[in-house]
């Protein structure tokens, strides 16, 4: 049994008091207790102070880090400083990070490493284009952006990642993929890791699916079988609708 993992992705948001009590308000009001494992990504600035309120109660994740431990690399973050200030994750290659600021999966697979070997839980994201879907080229993309980003992660290693499928044109559009739409991408992703890890791997990796999730539509994306958690962007923002999406996984 794969246990739900809902996640909040703040993006560049909030102040740092709107975090700390954007944290302690699901840290309140989360009745799923261990049925759902929760977390939130904060930026990286607030991520001390909201792994502090946070007190256990709540998973702490980054948004993103650098590959490397530490050195001269200005502006960066590693998820050796992510650990140490109290995160168990860490968000890599998000569409907005690959798309935005030019990530490629060779990076993205760099940051893997380096996450892993903090001893930390990599959320992988993937996810197509509208006009990659329109294509034709979904699983052609996906497969690319998975087998890229994990290259050279072992069996084992892969125990401890999360996988996000994220179609591109469903983040903060409003336009969510149906649950047969996101279930046939989550179904094939789980094949691409069969075909590298074996079954007994890849039936214990979960699978997210983000793109305006939303209380309203949580449950039924996450009934489907291979969705198991969402990460969620613009309505992890307030406590009542991310606690209603956390809802939607028990
Ligand atoms: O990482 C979560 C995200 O990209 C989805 O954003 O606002 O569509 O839930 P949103």
């Amino acid at each position: 049994m794969r246990r739900p993992f809902i996640a909040g992705n703040w993006k560049m948001n909030t102040t740092k008091a709107e975090g700390v009590a954007l944290v302690k308000g699901v840290a309140e009001g989360n009745t799923a207790g261990d049925a759902v494992e929760v977390a939130v990504c904060a930026p990286s600035v607030y991520l001390d102070a909201v792994a502090t309120a946070a007190a256990g109660k709540v998973g702490v994740g980054a948004q993103n880090c650098y590959h490397e431990a530490s050195g001269a690399f200005t502006g960066e973050i590693s998820a050796e400083m992510a650990k140490d200030i109290g995160c168990q994750y860490v968000i890599l290659g998000h569409s907005e990070r690959r798309h935005i600021f030019g990530e490629s999966n060779s990076d993205v697979c760099k940051k893997v490493h380096s996450v892993l070997a903090a001893g930390l839980t990599p959320i992988v994201c993937v996810g197509e284009l509208l006009e990659e879907r329109e294509a034709g080229k979904t699983t052609d993309v996906v497969a690319e952006q998975m087998y890229g980003s994990l290259a050279g992660v072992t069996a084992e290693q892969m125990k401890s990642v999360v996988i996000a499928y994220e179609p591109v044109w469903a983040i903060g559009t409003g336009k969510v993929a149906t649950p047969a739409q996101a279930e046939e991408v989550h179904a094939g992703i789980r094949a691409l890791m069969t075909a590298k890890y074996g079954e007994a791997i890849s039936e214990s990796v979960r699978i997210q699916y983000g793109g305006s999730v939303k209380p309203d539509n949580a449950a039924e994306l996450l009934s489907q079988p291979n969705i198991d958690g969402a990460l969620v962007g613009g309505a992890s923002l307030k406590a009542d609708s991310f606690l209603g999406i956390i809802a939607g996984a028990t």
